[in-house]
């Protein structure tokens, strides 16, 4: 039996998915992809740019000029991937709360969408790969072994991101996280491409009925069990 060696995890915010998709590879020695950092990089451009995230056309033209790489960790500060825009090291800058309210208007963008799909398909077709995203099992990577539907209750995920933003000491507010929370996802899941949703053929866990060690293990119990398409 051959293994998958693509593994699709989409999700929305905070389902848990970026954790699952750490020790996932971390178990299996795969790199792990956090795919949504790619259109925090081109929305953090261009708000240093001054180009105004509702006028499609300039943010398109620079989506398509600037270079994103995004790679295993080199530095031993927390992150789960180094993000490097044109060489420059924006690791934390894309995580900034100005970052994280413009980038779904941003990854609605078709000529966006192509160019970064292009990139994060590159690297997940060398294999070995976890990739976590909202289209990587729908779109980016169709034919992945292995394909997780990771989600939980608005509630529960505005909870966990408040619990996350002040461990790292910085001021939270859980009902702005939930109402930024509620319209990211109206964003992400009505957006004419690609837009947030299982694919038909992905395992559907909802983490509020699950620790999160339990759904790391749910995982592994179906990465060994699942060789019944296209790539096996
Ligand atoms: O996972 P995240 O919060 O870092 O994602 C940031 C935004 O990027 C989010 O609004 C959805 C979008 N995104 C996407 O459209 N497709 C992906 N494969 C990954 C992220």
């Amino acid at each position: 039996m051959k293994l998958p060696t693509v593994i699709a995890i989409d999700g929305p915010a905070a389902s848990g998915k970026s954790t699952l998709g750490e020790r996932l590879a971390k178990h299996l020695h795969f790199l792990y992809f956090d795919t949504g950092l790619m259109y925090r990089a081109v929305t953090w451009c261009a708000l240093m740019n001054g180009i105004a995230i509702d006028d499609e056309l300039q943010v398109s033209d620079l989506a398509e000029r600037i270079q994103i790489d995004v790679q295993a960790p080199t530095v031993d500060d927390g992150r789960i991937n180094d993000v490097f825009l044109n060489g420059r090291d924006i690791s934390w800058e894309v995580r900034q709360p100005e970052v994280d309210a413009n980038v779904s208007q941003v990854s609605t963008y078709v000529r966006v969408r192509t160019a970064m799909t292009i990139q994060q398909r590159r690297i997940g077709e060398r294999g070995n790969v976890v990739m976590v995203g909202r289209d990587i099992g729908t779109v980016v990577m169709p034919d992945a072994g292995l394909k997780i539907y990771l989600t939980a209750s608005v509630m529960e995920r505005a909870r966990r991101r408040y619990e996350e933003t002040r461990a790292r000491g910085q001021p939270a507010n859980l009902e702005q996280i939930m109402r930024s929370m509620k319209r990211r996802d109206a964003i992400d899941s009505s957006r004419m491409i690609a837009p947030l949703k299982p694919a038909p053929d992905a395992i559907v866990i909802d983490s509020d009925d699950y620790s999160i060690d339990e759904v790391v293990m749910l995982a592994i119990d179906y990465y060994r069990n699942t060789c019944n398409n296209s790539e096996c």
